[in-house]
């Protein structure tokens, strides 16, 4: 079985790690994937956001599968493609990506189908955006890009200042391009943060172990935000009562209503949530996995990944049962400095193994690459470390113990991830 990665982050190395260990033994294949994702499959330059040059990459590999893990290419309807050729494909469609590629969209649907989430008002004029924001007067104030915008499209806005920078960038300057053309502009909401990824065939959903993401790039949520620093697995804030909370009135709401809007979703589904004093709220959705959410969350999958994956496009998810260790995982991510504004790359990476000389560490490559023999840096996220022990203080441990052991120049990382969950 030939199965084809699209992507190239520590998102897609934790993925084909894990088709690795797949019974069914097949023959993996990632476009571009990157220095050590190099090692567990072969790859080649197709960009991933190249829709004509990826169907056609599949068509010359005669891939039986291709896996579509980042959200541009989903969005921009590669899943289409493919399946208008005849070949199978792991994500949603165009129409059913949209829930994380306009939130204007993804808003209007919560309010229509009842799923709770943060009050909020839509302008596609900056001049009533603004306006709207002036009468509204209480801040924090939270705006957003409609579109994507590489996880930086949300702006926490705590003066009227700030807002009228936030508004004059997105919309006038269009920094983010046409995903300003219009703006949500939503109600500051507070509590812990979880986020839950989830396969659905559009009719069953099976959520995955929950896990917390580290957003700000420095130790004590300082700094700005970032594509995410850290994750653990299990969250401790989700505990069975808010689980089930979350599968009645968020999970399968969501999936009826995308249903009913002719948009079933088939793939990876995200949800970022919070959980507020009067109950879990949506933060975002995603469609797709997150990263590094998912550095944490498949080591923990005990389940063939080909068998879910199978039963998720052969809409057969509900014959399922999917198994999950009951230890605890972490992931700290090792960055580039100067990440996530501008840094250097090429910086040679030292003691790197494939379990980072800890046992029970798996070293996963984000923004690396292979330059004469040696592994270099080539992102501004470059390494994420995970750790799998019975708890999470034995997870945390070993992955900090990799961390020290691996060096390169500028290299940083935060020192507290889920420090605030151990007391
Ligand atoms: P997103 O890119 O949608 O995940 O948003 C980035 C981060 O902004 C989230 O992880 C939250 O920490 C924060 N955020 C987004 N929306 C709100 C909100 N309505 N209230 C408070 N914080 C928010
Ligand atoms: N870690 C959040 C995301 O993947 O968007």
């Amino acid at each position: 079985m030939k199965i084809l990665m699209v992507g190239g982050g520590g998102r897609e190395h934790a993925l084909i790690k894990k088709l690795l260990e797949s019974k069914r033994n097949p023959e993996l294949f990632c476009t571009p994937g990157n220095g050590g994702i190099a090692k567990d499959a072969k790859c080649f330059n197709v960009a991933a956001t190249d829709v004509e040059g990826v169907v056609a990459l599949a068509k010359e590999i005669g891939a039986d599968l291709v896996f579509v893990a980042p959200d541009d290419p989903l969005v921009a309807g590669m899943v289409d493609a493919l399946n208008a050729q005849g070949i199978r494909a792991f994500g949603p469609n165009a129409a059913a990506a949209i829930i994380e590629g306009s939130k204007v969209f993804s808003k209007n649907l919560m309010k229509k189908y009842n799923i709770p989430t943060a009050k909020y008002e839509v302008f596609n004029d900056p001049k009533n955006a603004l306006e709207y924001i002036k009468d509204n007067n209480t801040y924090p104030i939270v705006i957003k890009a409609d579109g994507l915008a590489l996880g930086k499209g949300v702006i926490i806005a705590e003066s009227f200042e700030m807002a009228t920078d936030a508004i004059d960038s997105i919309m006038n300057s269009k920094i983010f391009g046409n995903s300003g053309n219009q703006v949500v502009i939503e109600e500051f909401i507070t509590g812990p943060e979880v986020s839950v990824l989830a396969f659905t065939d559009g009719v069953a959903i099976a959520p995955m172990v929950s896990s917390m993401d580290h957003k700000r790039a420095f130790t004590g949520d300082l700094g700005p935000n970032t594509g995410g620093m850290g994750t653990i697995s299990p969250n401790p804030f989700y505990t069975d009562e808010v689980a089930k909370e979350c599968y009645d009135t968020i999970f399968i709401p969501t999936l009826r209503a995308m249903e009913k809007e002719g948009r079933k979703f088939k793939g990876c589904l995200y949800f970022g949530l919070m959980i507020t004093k009067d109950g879990p709220r949506v933060i975002e959705y995603n469609a797709r996995f997150g990263d590094p959410e998912t550095q944490v969350v498949l080591p923990r999958l005990k389940t063939d990944l080909i068998d879910i994956i199978d039963a998720v496009i052969d809409e057969k998810l509900g014959d399922l049962a999917i198994e999950w260790d009951n230890g605890a995982s972490a992931c700290v991510i090792m960055a580039s400095g100067g990440y996530p504004g501008s840094y250097e790359k090429g910086k040679i990476i030292n003691g790197l193994d494939e379990n980072g000389q800890v046992d029970g560490v798996t070293v996963y490559h984000a923004g690396t690459k292979l330059s004469d023999g040696n592994i270099v840096t080539s992102g501004g996220r470059v390494l994420g470390i995970t750790g799998k022990g019975e708890n999470l203080e034995e997870a945390l441990n070993k992955a900090y113990a990799a961390v020290s052991k691996i060096s390169f120049d500028g290299a940083f990382w935060r020192t507290d991830i889920g420090r605030k969950t151990l007391s």
